[in-house]
């Protein structure tokens, strides 16, 4: 090749890294959505990969299904308390694409189409969300993305879809660092805001890879970090394990935009008792987790629901500073877990905090503990009340005592909310932009062993 040739050959690859490294490397995923972790309702975990309308009509993944919990979700009580996403899941899908390329949702399930079944959750005052794979075919066989991602994204787009959920089934997850991005570039590109659900990290993870997490949280409004959730203690208890010990790789990765996802909830379901619910939806409020239920609204019993609708846990869960929570004690089945939240005064922000008994010896684990050594030093006080019980403790300084009984796989989820000075008394202004989020645990830290 002569030199004339050569620098034009180099030219050509310099205009197309410029090209290619600004819309896959250099983008981020500004779309201004889910703030606070989205809340919603989602198939998979309840109603699964149910094809059968023949024989089981009510059950199975169609059009009806979704509308009716559409229906329910503002009926009972659901959207009031914050609930808004109406998510489908696997096996909404034709096993083939049509002659132009174009995703299509299977004809006998979905009869009126994507778009007429979007419109009507639109209606609703709900938004709708959707499941596609990044690979050559989603988890449960049917056609995945790979090789029409800007098509399909602009599908979904023509769907007014809200909200999409990308698997990384028959994917390979080295290709997830390029793909994922490039995916994210097409939703971003057809203009309409849809939240990005990524399972990039945990394929990754599952294949001993690293997962590059500045990149995800640049891309990704939230990701799967941990195994599919399943209708037990033992899997909500994994979960647990598996956010508190991997939590300082794990917490600072979530904020206003990118959340970490431990997975549906699964409230109300078989697997959980009273207690257990109550302390999965602790837990998830803790971590910043989105709220997803996967459950049958039709037919939940109304204890259930109420944990569900616990609109003061659904606050801390909700809290503006996006900071996400941590265990900071562990011992003998005993664990406490907490999370910064607002107000804050100077450097001093409200806590949330979770007394979890992992026991099984079947009575009420008694806990006591000062709140300066929960990391809350205040000098002004605290106002604390109990989250699930109408229990105030009013105002309490750093060295009292908090005394709770927690019941054998239960929580007690209590809020202590820093007391602000009256106005005259702020020497200071307020500090939320100069806090430092991760310092706040290691107050506690040096007690709590
Ligand atoms: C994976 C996901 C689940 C669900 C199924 C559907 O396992 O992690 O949440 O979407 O695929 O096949």
């Amino acid at each position: 090749m002569n030199t004339f040739n050569s620098h034009r050959e180099e030219m050509k690859s310099l205009v197309l890294c410029i090209f290619v490294c600004t819309f896959l490397g250099a983008h981020s995923l500004e779309n201004g959505l889910v703030r606070t972790p989205p809340m919603g309702w989602l198939a998979w975990e309840r109603f699964r990969c149910n094809t059968d309308c023949k024989n089981d009509p009510d059950n199975c993944i169609s059009d009806r299904l979704f509308r009716t919990m559409a229906d329910l979700v503002v009926s009972e009580g659901y959207a009031a308390v914050g609930y808004e996403y109406i998510n489908v899941d696997d096996c909404w899908l034709e096993k083939e694409r049509d002659f132009n390329g174009n995703l299509q949702p299977d004809a006998l399930r979905f009869p009126y189409g994507m778009r007429d079944l979007s419109n009507y959750i639109h209606s609703k005052g709900l938004k709708f969300g959707i499941y596609e794979d990044f690979g050559n075919y989603t988890c449960a066989g049917y056609p995945g993305v790979l090789g029409y991602l800007e098509n399909d994204a602009f599908t979904f787009a023509s769907w007014e879809v809200d909200y999409v959920k990308l698997d990384g089934c028959y994917s390979h997850p080295k290709d997830m660092d390029r793909g994922y991005p490039e995916f994210g570039y097409h939703l971003n590109r057809t203009g309409r805001p849809m939240v990005y659900s990524c399972s990039w990290p945990v394929y990754q993870i599952y294949s001993g890879m690293q997962p590059n997490f500045s990149s995800i949280i640049d891309n990704c409004n939230l990701w799967r970090n941990f195994d599919d959730i399943q209708d037990s203690w033992s899997s909500v208890e994994s979960i647990i394990d598996y956010y508190g010990n991997n939590q300082d790789v794990i917490v600072p990765n979530a904020g206003p935009g990118h959340w970490n996802d431990p997975d549906m909830l699964i409230i109300g379901n078989f697997g959980l008792s009273y207690e257990q619910s109550k302390t999965q939806m602790a837990i998830w409020a803790i971590l910043a987790a989105p709220l997803l239920m996967s459950v049958d609204l039709r037919t939940i019993r109304p204890e259930y629901k109420a944990i569900l609708q616990n609109r003061k846990i659904i606050a801390v869960d909700q809290d503006p500073l996006g900071i996400q929570g941590r265990r900071i004690y562990k011992k003998n089945g005993i664990e406490i877990w907490a999370r910064p939240i607002t107000p804050v005064y100077q450097s001093y922000f409200s806590f949330a905090v979770a007394f979890v008994n992992r026991r099984t010896d079947g009575t009420p684990s008694d806990i006591a503990v000062t709140l300066f050594e929960l990391g809350l030093n205040f000098r002004g006080g605290y106002f604390v009340e109990d989250l699930y019980e109408e229990v105030s403790y009013g105002v309490l300084t750093p060295d009292t005592k908090i005394k709770v009984k927690v019941n054998p796989s239960g929580v007690v989820m209590l809020r202590a909310d820093v007391q602000l000075p009256s106005f005259k008394d702020r020497r200071y202004p307020p500090a939320q932009s100069i806090y430092r989020p991760y310092d706040v645990f290691q107050v506690a830290r040096p007690f709590l062993k």
